[in-house]
């Protein structure tokens, strides 16, 4: 996939699916079922290394996961997420942790959060030649300032300031946006106003395409999954319950039995007895 044809999907019949990779076996299964657009998200510092929140994973983190998934996608569009403080303190950092995105990991485009607020270095990054993809809504980065996660543009104030970010990102050159924790009605609007698609995750049904957490999908983290997600499978249920086995059956000796071991014939095991025996 290029960016091109991420941008083609604007405005289909049905909408888009696009899903989060942290890791090689399941960036093949999604690059294998042709998900048009892969998002190494930064939910990897909670799913993937255990963090309370986004503030805390380092580039060095993302970078690392987001190389075992780039060797996992063949097709898909791969974009790689900037951890907190990657681009906020100056566009000299966002030129060079984008940059690292792409020499690094071999990531198609990065996506950053933020309205207006950060113009300057969404407009060098692409300046400097890299895709950016736009996050605005609930941004998991400013928790702290926002004291919490929360659903954002419910009140007219809100809702206005972040349909004019949309405008403002989509004209600096962004490619795609991603609308998080917004009402249905304001997503709807923006999707209908902007050229580019839009991709939502708790922004309802009008969105060009959606996105999820993949541990969210297939029940792997275990909290209670967010109103806007959906656990296709209960896999932590499954794993444990695999794992459990497994251990029963190492405590009872059947683990490993007569198909799980490896033999030697008469002859050698005969001559390696003796050899032993004349040590
Ligand atoms: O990090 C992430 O998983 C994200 C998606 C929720 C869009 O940013």
């Amino acid at each position: 996939m290029k960016i091109s044809d991420i941008q083609k999907l604007k405005g289909g019949s049905s909408s888009f699916c696009t899903v989060t990779a942290y890791d090689y076996p399941t960036a093949k299964i999604i690059d294998d079922i042709n998900i048009p657009l892969v998002l190494v998200g930064d939910s990897a510092s909670m799913v993937v290394y255990g963090y309370n929140d986004t503030t805390q994973i380092t580039m060095d983190e993302m970078i690392l996961i987001a190389k075992a998934v780039r060797r996992g996608i063949k097709k898909s569009f791969l974009v790689g997420d900037m951890p907190f403080m990657s681009y906020q303190p100056s566009v000299e950092d966002a030129i060079k942790n984008a940059g690292r995105f792409i020499k690094e990991s071999q990531m198609d485009a990065i996506k950053l959060e933020g309205g207006i607020e950060y113009l300057p270095q969404i407009k060098s990054i692409i300046q400097a030649g890299i895709p950016v993809m736009g996050h605005i809504g609930l941004k998991p980065q400013s928790i702290l300032t926002d004291s919490g996660y929360k659903i954002h543009g419910k009140k007219f104030d809100d809702a206005l300031k972040i349909y004019e970010d949309a405008l403002a990102l989509e004209r600096a050159g962004i490619f795609a946006l991603v609308l998080e924790g917004v009402p249905e009605e304001l997503a709807k609007l923006i999707t209908e106003s902007l050229q580019i698609p839009t991709i939502g995750i708790g922004a309802g049904r009008y969105c060009d395409g959606q996105i999820q957490v993949l541990h969210d999908l297939i029940g792997l983290f275990g909290t209670q999954v967010p109103k806007h997600a959906k656990s296709y499978v209960d896999l932590k249920n499954i794993i444990s319950k695999s794992l459990s086995t497994y251990q029963e059956e190492v405590l009872q000796q059947q683990m490993p039995s007569n198909a799980q071991i490896y033999n030697m014939n008469e002859t050698e095991l005969e001559q390696l007895k003796k050899a032993i025996e004349n040590l």
